[in-house]
């Protein structure tokens, strides 16, 4: 039998073609790879009965096609983001190894550190929390602050965190090392004292963007001789009943705390520099500054699955109906300032005239609303009085402001909220460059640059979780950050499987990003004049805080990765397809795997639109059913 040439006839000519037919057939099919004396040295292949083009590419006869490289993952950070990440992403990323560093003593974060009276969830807590393990029995509507932290910390008992989590361990810096394509992290164990270098293939960062809490920098603050607390530092073994204190700020932890201070405290002041926009509620939901238990009748309902889910669905809906309050002069928007101000006049009805200079001049909605029930109710009452002139500085007594006026407290609480910038508190440096200063105001990016909120050109294997632009002005944290992280499984299950060392996002991407944002903010009231942590407290700084677009947008954007938008590195650089491995997968060699998942009985329902899309229903994924189980 002859056999077909596999030179073309009209290569016969070139220079190849002058040395034996089997250095030529290399040379013509392989020359686009390598020069053909180290292809002929790379490569060991079976001795063949006939000519055959020869690869250059080595490959490993003993890996299948889903083995997949072990990625060790630090997540710094165990607040609700870090929780799920903890809990999705060993369900996700076959070979995943996770550390969590949490630098507290529990996990839970925001809801573990934040115990000041009245501290409680502003929107529904059957809307805060997971999508996929949801408590039905919550005993108010607004939870309170405890009855948050005990969720996730049941949450991350029935996971077994546990037993990944470094609790009392603070990371204080993060270096990539290109040349091991890894992370170095610096971590304090806050319970030795002693400082170690762990090294990682991936860092998750998921801080918390309200967790660097900050005093005020007023001079003489450290001669201060009273109690002196920020909200989101309480002392719990202070009891302010029938002390002088003082509240600084108005942002939503002062406006909680406010009005329970007022009811046992002797006197509060109030010290607020700004106004704000006290609101009704996030989605029309009822506020009272009471407490609104649910009826027990309603909970026992809810042990009927299908009660419960109708409820809350009933109930998150209307999260993701409100973005249309975000865009610059939209009628729903505008509708609300009026609504805001008759409100705001209702409720400081006794005393109209603390509402002067109180009524902003920018949209809500451009700072995060604050429906505050009981707070301008209590700034009304006797025993409070709100001062509007800055303050100079504090004294050993209490504080003097501008206009010369002196004020003694037993405590002084600073409701002053924390760093609005998004800066990572530590340095995290990667080719010569450290975000901790990049993304300040007077660095090099001045802004938390980022490709979508999760990644930065020039950072590998460093993804972003709660962080910059992470969930739409509508929609639920705990849901935005579930897609998000389930964004992040799908890159790492991809590094993990695809022979790839290091990923990270490419410039122009991020700069598209950026672009977009820039297009889009100013259609919204989140580009009006106000300081917010949406802007990182500079009015005209670019909007950083939250997605451009609502969160049924982000939603989308995030199911699928746009792969096109990275580069890599990977670890065989002959050849893209080395992972292909020796043309096996493991499953196939092995008895008890279920090669032939895709079948069903006949008659049973197929969703189209889902067949062979379930990235873990390959085959080989399943075990086979024993008989007896099959019979059953
Ligand atoms: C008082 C208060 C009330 C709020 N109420 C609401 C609400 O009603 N609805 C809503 O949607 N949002 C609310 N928020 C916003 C809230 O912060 C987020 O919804 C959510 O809890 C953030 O979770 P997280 O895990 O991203 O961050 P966090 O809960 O802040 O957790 C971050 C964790 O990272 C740890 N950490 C930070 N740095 C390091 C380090 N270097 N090393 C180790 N560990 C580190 C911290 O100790 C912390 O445990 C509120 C915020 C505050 C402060
Ligand atoms: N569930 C809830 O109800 C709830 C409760 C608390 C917090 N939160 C969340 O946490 C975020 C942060 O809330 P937060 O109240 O802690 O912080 P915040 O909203 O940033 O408010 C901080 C307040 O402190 C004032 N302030 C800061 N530095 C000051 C200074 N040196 N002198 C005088 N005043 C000063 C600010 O005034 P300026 O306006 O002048 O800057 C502002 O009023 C909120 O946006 C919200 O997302 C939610």
């Amino acid at each position: 039998m002859t056999q077909t040439p596999v030179i073309p006839a009209a290569d016969e000519a070139t220079p190849e073609a002058q040395t034996t037919t089997s250095t030529r057939r290399v040379a013509q099919l392989t020359g686009h790879l390598a020069p053909v004396n180290e292809t002929e040295q790379a490569n060991t292949r079976p001795q063949l009965p006939i000519e055959y083009p020869v690869s250059r590419l080595q490959f490993d006869p003993s890996h299948c096609i889903d083995h997949v490289r072990e990625l060790k993952v630090a997540v710094i950070g165990a607040g609700l983001a870090g929780i799920n990440a903890g809990i999705l992403l060993p369900a996700k990323v076959p070979g995943v190894k996770l550390t969590i560093y949490e630098k507290n003593s529990d996990v839970s974060g925001t809801w573990l550190e934040n115990t000041y009276p009245g501290v409680r969830c502003d929107i529904p807590a059957h809307v805060y929390q997971s999508t996929y393990s949801p408590n039905t029995q919550w005993s108010e509507i607004f939870a309170k602050g405890a009855e948050i932290r005990d969720y996730w910390q049941s949450e991350a008992r029935k996971h077994d965190l546990y037993k990944v989590l470094k609790l009392r361990h603070r990371v204080d810096e993060a270096e990539w090392n290109d040349g091991q394509s890894q992370w170095h992290l610096q971590v304090h164990n806050l319970e030795t004292g002693k400082t170690s270098t762990e090294s990682f293939d991936f860092i998750i960062t998921a801080i918390g963007r309200f967790n660097a809490w900050k005093l005020p920098d007023y001079p003489g603050l450290d001669g201060y001789k009273g109690v002196l607390r920020h909200t989101s530092s309480w002392d719990p073994s202070y009891d302010p009943t029938g002390k002088k204190v003082a509240v600084i700020g108005n942002g939503a932890s002062g406006i909680q705390v406010v009005p329970n201070l007022q009811l046992i405290s002797k006197h509060v002041t109030h010290f607020v520099r700004n106004p704000t926009w006290i609101a009704t509620s996030w989605a029309g939901d009822e506020r009272t500054f009471e407490p609104q238990p649910y009826a027990d009748e309603l909970r026992k309902s809810f042990d009927k699955p299908e009660t419960y889910l109708a409820f809350r669905k009933e109930l998150e809906d209307r999260y993701w109906r409100r973005f249309r309050a975000m865009v610059r002069g939209s009628s729903e928007n505008e509708g609300m300032r009026e609504l805001f101000i008759d409100v705001m006049k209702r409720r400081a009805a006794k005393k109209p005239e603390l509402l002067d200079g109180l009524i902003p001049d920018f949209a809500p909605h451009c700072r995060r609303l604050t429906p505050g029930p009981g707070y301008l109710e209590s700034l009304t009452e006797d025993n409070v009085e709100l001062v509007k002139t800055p303050i100079r500085r504090f004294t050993t007594t209490g504080i003097e402001t501008t206009d010369g006026n002196t004020y003694k407290f037993d405590a002084i609480f600073c409701a002053t909220g924390a760093n609005t910038d998004l800066v990572p508190p530590f340095p995290i440096k990667a080719r010569g460059i450290d975000l901790n200063k990049a993304w300040k105001p007077e660095g090099k990016w001045g802004f938390p640059y980022t490709y979508m909120g999760m990644a930065t050109p020039g950072f590998p294997n460093l993804f972003y979780v709660a962080g910059p632009h992470a969930a739409g002005p509508s929609g639920t944290v705990p849901q935005a950050v579930e897609t998000g992280l389930t964004y992040i499984a799908k890159v790492m299950r991809k590094v993990s499987s695809q022979g790839i060392r290091s990923i990270a996002p490419l410039k122009e991407a991020a700069d598209d990003f950026v672009d977009y944002c820039d297009a889009f903010f100013p259609t919204t009231v989140l580009t009006d004049n106000c300081s917010s942590w949406n802007n990182g407290g500079v009015p005209g700084q670019r909007i950083h805080g939250l997605w451009p677009g609502s969160a049924a947008h982000i939603t989308i954007v995030r199911r699928e990765p746009r792969w096109e938008d990275w580069e890599y590195e990977r670890e065989n650089k002959v050849n893209r397809f080395a992972y292909f491995g020796n043309g096996y997968t493991q499953a196939e060699t092995e008895d008890d795997t279920d090669l032939t998942s895709y079948l069903r009985a006949p008659g049973q329902e197929v969703d189209l639109r889902d067949l062979h899309e379930s990235w873990w229903d390959v085959p080989g994924a399943r075990k086979l059913k024993k008989s007896s189980e099959q019979s059953a």
